[in-house]
């Protein structure tokens, strides 16, 4: 059977990774969260300095570029790969509000994309490989066999969002989670290199009342109809 490649974009908390794991794990693909890759490089620069309150200093932060390696492991208790920075797990650290607040703007920075699109696409040359992101089918592969672009109402979004930080034990107010879902919604969408936005063969999927039984079997449909092409 032919492998492709497929290309999950959209707003955040659209449910992709879940979506996109769920997908890669019955086509045998390689999943690849490249959020998870924006939320190390944000995590490396909190941890400098160049980041938080009122600090700024993306010029040190990209001289330092070279230094931060970034390493997905495939961890089998949990079925999916972890992130790591530097030789650390980072995985439950890079999902924190905080990290969550810094990290469009660290994804504005042209350098730091260039680095990490050049990573994405080096993973994707073999193809059977569900990427999700903001900008997998525009700029990462734009000849992406099946490209999906998710959206939900943002509420419904930060009610998700929400629920989990609880879960995992965080101290969050829903009006915190919404204005973060908002702000990022602004600023990912708005900013000069590789904004996000739905590439012109993508099909939109709003999933705002749908469950994930339902997402993922419209989705792997898609998928199979694709690949026996
Ligand atoms: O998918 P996520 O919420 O973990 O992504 C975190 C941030 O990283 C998001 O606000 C925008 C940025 N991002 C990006 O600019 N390009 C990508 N391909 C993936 C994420």
């Amino acid at each position: 059977m032919q492998k492709i490649t497929i290309a999950i974009d959209g707003y955040s908390s659209t449910g992709k990774s879940t979506i996109a794991k769920q997908l890669a794990k019955s086509l045998g693909y390689v999943y690849v969260d490249t959020g998870a890759m924006y939320r190390a490089v944000t995590l490396f620069a909190m941890r400098n300095g160049f980041v938080g309150g009122d600090r700024q200093n993306f010029d040190a932060l990209v001289r330092l570029l070279p230094k931060i390696d970034l390493q997905f492991m495939f961890n089998k208790a949990l079925g999916y790969s972890e992130m790591y920075l530097n030789g650390e797990n980072v995985e439950q650290e890079i999902r924190k509000l905080q990290v969550s607040k810094y990290v469009s703007k660290i994804a504005e920075i042209e350098q730091v994309r260039y680095k990490l699109v050049e990573m994405q696409r080096q993973m994707g040359l073999e193809k059977g490989i569900v990427m999700d992101g903001r900008d997998i089918g525009t700029v990462v592969f734009p000849d992406a066999e099946l490209k999906v672009f998710m959206t939900a109402s943002p509420e419904a979004r930060a009610a998700r969002r929400y629920k989990e930080l609880l879960e995992k034990g965080e101290a969050v107010t829903y009006q915190e989670v919404l204005k973060n879902v908002q702000e990022r919604d602004h600023i990912d969408s708005h900013r000069e290199f590789s904004p996000l936005m739905k590439a012109v063969d993508a099909i939109e999927f709003d999933n705002t009342d749908m469950g994930l039984k339902e997402q993922y079997e419209r989705l792997y449909n898609y998928a199979l109809r694709v690949i026996n092409k």
